[in-house]
């Protein structure tokens, strides 16, 4: 397969399990310039302690400046039932090397785009930061080379129509969709095909002779709560991976060109990706490039070959 050129990215996310898999194989497979994190699986003191830690783990001196406490309206929710209330729940992580390098996420982002062409902002976690650097400095929407995002999908989790990380902070998320930049998105109906079923969480252990058996724990402990939370579930919807192997590993995607809003006032609706599905010649000009499709056994290689390159 040829391989395209490594993306420089930044990974804005909010550790959780499938976050922190994202990390690792950004730190294997794009040319990293940064880690920003936001509160939103757990509080942001807890989700910039996970991210150090797994940065720690997989060797990588890529810069961690934490962002946003919360959405820009609504308070906090966070998402203990799904990853535990460390936000990464099933395996005894060591302690972090040193604390966020700043709390200025915002400016990092800003900073980094404009000093580097062709820079992908990857959230994985509520738009909350994106939102801010674009708002804050408007040139970035034309500097940006685009935002490959995990969010929204034709089927909600947090309620029938809305997907968590849009759900906590709708606002923002309507600010991204809107901001004129290239999106490409994960949404659920794509993750839920991206399981870490009980074969390849033996995989991911094999691979590596102390991290993998870490690494295991934690997923085993994600996979738990998504089988029980769901019917006809193996394990845990590795939504945040595809985010960034959309990017490291296009071939894997079937793709559709839509256009995306947000809805932000409906009874049932709030913090819905409306996806225009028409066929209709006279539609939207598509925003977003939605990911369809994943070869799920080529996108968990990818992660086995990404945890047995860390050190
Ligand atoms: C999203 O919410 C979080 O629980 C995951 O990390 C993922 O980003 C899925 O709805
Ligand atoms: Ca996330």
């Amino acid at each position: 397969m040829a391989m395209t050129p490594m993306p420089s990215i930044v990974l804005d996310c909010d550790p959780g399990h499938d976050d922190a898999f994202a990390l690792i194989v950004a730190a294997k497979f794009t040319n990293l310039l940064g880690v920003t994190t936001v509160a939103g699986n757990a509080p942001l003191e807890l989700t910039t302690r996970n991210a150090r830690i797994i940065l720690d783990l997989c060797g990588s001196s890529a810069p961690l400046h934490s962002g946003a406490n919360g959405p820009l309206v609504q308070p906090p929710v966070f998402a203990d039932y799904v990853h535990g209330k460390s936000g990464m729940d099933g395996a005894v992580l060591p302690e972090p090397s040193r604390p966020a390098d700043s709390t200025q996420a915002i400016d990092f982002i800003i900073d980094t785009v404009r000093a580097h062409d062709d820079v992908w902002l990857v959230p994985t976690g509520p738009l909350t930061n994106i939102s801010l650097a674009l708002t804050r400095a408007p040139d970035l929407a034309r500097r940006i080379k685009g935002i490959s995002l995990m969010g929204g999908g034709r089927v909600g989790n947090r309620t029938p129509t809305a997907e968590f990380n849009i759900w906590l902070d709708p606002e923002a998320a309507a600010t991204v969709f809107m901001s004129g930049v290239p999106i490409t998105m994960a949404g659920l109906h794509l993750t839920h095909e991206f399981q870490a079923s009980p074969e390849r969480i033996v995989m991911v252990e094999h691979s590596h002779a102390t991290l993998g058996p870490l690494l295991a724990g934690l997923l085993r402990f994600f996979s738990g709560t998504y089988v029980n939370r769901h019917f006809g579930f193996v394990g845990a919807a590795m939504h945040d991976v595809c985010s960034v192997l959309a990017l490291t590993h296009p071939w894997l995607f079937t793709t559709s060109q839509k256009w995306v809003g947000v809805d932000l006032h409906g009874n049932h609706t709030r913090g819905m990706t409306v996806i225009d599905d028409r066929q209709l010649v006279d539609r939207p000009i598509a925003n977003t490039t939605m990911l369809e499709t994943i070869d799920a056994d080529a996108g968990f290689a990818a992660i086995v070959e990404a945890v047995r390159a860390c050190p």
